[in-house]
C-alpha cells in the first residue's frame, strides 16, 4: 500500500485540482452552491453522520469531476471522533469511485487533523500475502488528500498525517505472522528506524546479555524458545524541555501460553501479543519524524512464550534485575515477567515518566471491551495526562483502581512475587500490581491493550490490528514537550 501524501492548501475549497473534492454537510444549514443545495432540497443529500451523497461538476480546469457530500450532524455537536468517522466513510466511498486525488474543504479548524486520521487509517489494508486482491473491482487507490479552507493548522496535519503513517506501520508489524516477525524481525525493524533519523541511537540486547544483565524474568519466558529474544532499545533526544519519557512496549511475538498451554481455538491470535512493541517502535518513528523537543528512551522486551524441553515449568522461582523474586505459577502470565525487567531497565536509564503498553491480561476484554484500554498508574497527575491523551485521539482509556487487598494476592508463597495468583481475582488488576513493583518511585501508566489492540471494530480501524496507541504515545510526547 504506497504512502498517501497529506497536503494544505489556503484559499476557497472549489479551486481544487483534486479529482473528488469533498463538501461538508451540516443538519438544517444551506449550501451556498445551488447546484449542491438543490441535492439537499430534494432529500437526495442528508446530513447524518457517515452519509455521503455522490454528484458531479465541471472542474476549474475542464473537463468534469466528483463531488462527495458528506453528512457531519450538527454543527455544534461536531469533534474531532465524528470528523474521524465521517472521513472513514468518505474514503470508502472515494476509493469504490476510483478516486485518486479526494480534498476535503476542513469544516472547521479544530477537525482538519482527525479528518487526515479517519482517512489514512480507513484506507489500511493488508494484504502482502495474497496473490491478488479479493477485490477484483478495485481499480486503483488514493494517492493524495488535501485539507482546503482557511485558517488550518498546517503543522497540525502534518503531525496527523506522519502518525497515522506510523500507526498503519504498526499495524502491519501487528499482522505479520509470527513465522516473519519474530524478535530478531523487530530488532531489525527498530534498526531500519534509527537508521531514518540521527536523533534516535539504538541499542540491542541478545540472550546472553539479557541473562548477564540480571534479566532473570525476561529471561526465564525466552528460555523455551528457539527464536532468540532481543531487548531493543531506542533512545530519542530531540531536546531537553519537559521530563525524560519512557515507552515499554511488550512484544511476546507469539505466546502459547508456554507450558501452561492455551487451547488452541483462536491462539494464532496470539500473534498480536507483540502489538504493545511495535506501538512503540513506531511511534518513535513519528517522534523522531516531528523531531519533538523531548527526550524518550523506549525499552521493547520481545521473545516468543513457547513450550519446550527447556521451557520454564509452573513453579520455578526466577530472580529480576532489580533482586525482587518470582514465583512463576502460570508460565501463560509471561508478559509481567518480560515487563518487570524492561520497567526496571527503563528506570535505570533515568526515566522520569513511564507508559507501558502491552496485551496483559484476558480480563481486560471481559471488563471494558474494544472501547477503553485499561489503565493502572501510581500518580494521579501522569495519568490524568496519559487520559487526556486518549480524549484527543479518541483512542480512550480508563483508570482502575490499585488497593492493598490487590498487593496482598500477588504475594508469593515461596518467593516476593507470584507471578498469577489463584482464583485469578481482579486479574487485570493484580497483573498491573505486580508491575508496579518494578518501576521504583517513578510515575507510570500501565495501558492494558488486550482489547483494542485488533479487532478494535471502529468505524476507520475495523478488523485485524489497529495500532492502538501510536497517537497517545505521540501526543503525549508532544504535550510533554509543550507542557
Ligand atoms: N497475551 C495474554 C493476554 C491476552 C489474552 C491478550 C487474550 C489478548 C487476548 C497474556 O499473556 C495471558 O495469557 N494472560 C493470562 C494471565 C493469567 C494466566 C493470569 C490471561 O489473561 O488469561
Ligand atoms: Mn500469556
Ligand atoms: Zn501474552
Amino acid at each position: 500500500m504506497p504512502a498517501i501524501t497529506v497536503s494544505v492548501r489556503m484559499g476557497a475549497p472549489s479551486e481544487t485540482a483534486a479529482d473528488t473534492r469533498v463538501v461538508p454537510l451540516f443538519e438544517g444549514e444551506t449550501l451556498d452552491e445551488p447546484h449542491l443545495q438543490s441535492l439537499v432540497d430534494l432529500g437526495e443529500a442528508k446530513p447524518g453522520l457517515k452519509k455521503v451523497t455522490v454528484e458531479h461538476e465541471d472542474a476549474p480546469g475542464g473537463g468534469r469531476r466528483r463531488v462527495l457530500l458528506a453528512g457531519l450532524g450538527k454543527r455544534d455537536e461536531l469533534e474531532p471522533e465524528k470528523a474521524r468517522v465521517a472521513a472513514a466513510a468518505v474514503a470508502g466511498r472515494a476509493k469504490e469511485l476510483g478516486a485518486v486525488s479526494l480534498s476535503w474543504a476542513s469544516p472547521d479548524a479544530g477537525v482538519a487533523a482527525a479528518l487526515v486520521e479517519g482517512t489514512l487509517l480507513s484506507l489500511y489494508s493488508f494484504e502482502r500475502f495474497k496473490s491478488k486482491s479479493d477485490d477484483q473491482d478495485d481499480a486503483g487507490s488514493i494517492e493524495s488528500l488535501e485539507i482546503a479552507g482557511e485558517g488550518v493548522d498546517a503543522v497540525a496535519v502534518a503531525r496527523a498525517g506522519a502518525t497515522a503513517a506510523a500507526q498503519n506501520a504498526a499495524r502491519d508489524l501487528q499482522n505479520l505472522p509470527a513465522n516473519v516477525a519474530n524478535p530478531a524481525f523487530l530488532a531489525g525493524r527498530a534498526e531500519e528506524i534509527a537508521a531514518q533519523h540521527d536523533s534516535l541511537q539504538l541499542e540491542v540486547l541478545d540472550r546472553e546479555e539479557i541473562v548477564s544483565r540480571g534479566m532473570g524474568a525476561f529471561a526465564a519466558v525466552a528460555q523455551g524458545s528457539y527464536a532468540e529474544p532481543r531487548l531493543i532499545v531506542l533512545r530519542y533526544t530531540g531536546g531537553t524541555d519537559g521530563p525524560h519519557l519512557g515507552f515499554v512496549g511488550k512484544a511476546v511475538t507469539f505466546d502459547t501460553g508456554g507450558i501452561s498451554l492455551k487451547p488452541s481455538g483462536k491462539m494464532s491470535e496470539m500473534k498480536f501479543d507483540m502489538s504493545g512493541g511495535a506501538v512503540v517502535l513506531e511511534a518513535m518513528d513519528a517522534i523522531a519524524a516531528l523531531g519533538l523537543p523531548v527526550t524518550v528512551t523506549a525499552v521493547v522486551p520481545s521473545t516468543e512464550n513457547m513450550p519446550s524441553g527447556r521451557s520454564m515449568r509452573p513453579g520455578d522461582i526466577v530472580t529480576a534485575m532489580n533482586g525482587k523474586t518470582i514465583e512463576i505459577n502460570n508460565t501463560d502470565a509471561e508478559g509481567r515477567l518480560i515487563l518487570a525487567d524492561a520497567l526496571c531497565y527503563a528506570v535505570e536509564q533515568g526515566a522520569e515518566r513511564l507508559v507501558d503498553l502491552a496485551t496483559l491480561t484476558g480480563a481486560i476484554i471481559t471488563a471494558l471491551g474494544s472501547t477503553y484500554a485499561g489503565l493502572f498508574s501510581n500518580d494521579d497527575d501522569w495519568c490524568a495526562q496519559v487520559e487526556d491523551a486518549g480524549k484527543t485521539t479518541g483512542e480512550l482509556g480508563w483508570r482502575l483502581p490499585f488497593h492493598p487487598e490487590f498487593s496482598e494476592l500477588i504475594k508469593g508463597k515461596y518467593a516476593d512475587l507470584d507471578n498469577a495468583p489463584e482464583g485469578r481475582k481482579a486479574s487485570s488488576i493484580t497483573a498491573a500490581e505486580f508491575l508496579r513493583n518494578f518501576v521504583s518511585e517513578v510515575p507510570w501508566v500501565h495501558i492494558d491493550i488486550a482489547g483494542t489492540a485488533w479487532d478494535q471494530g471502529r468505524p476507520y480501524v475495523g478488523k485485524g490490528a489497529s495500532g492502538y496507541g501510536v497517537r497517545t504515545l505521540v501526543e503525549l510526547a508532544r504535550s510533554a514537550a509543550a507542557a
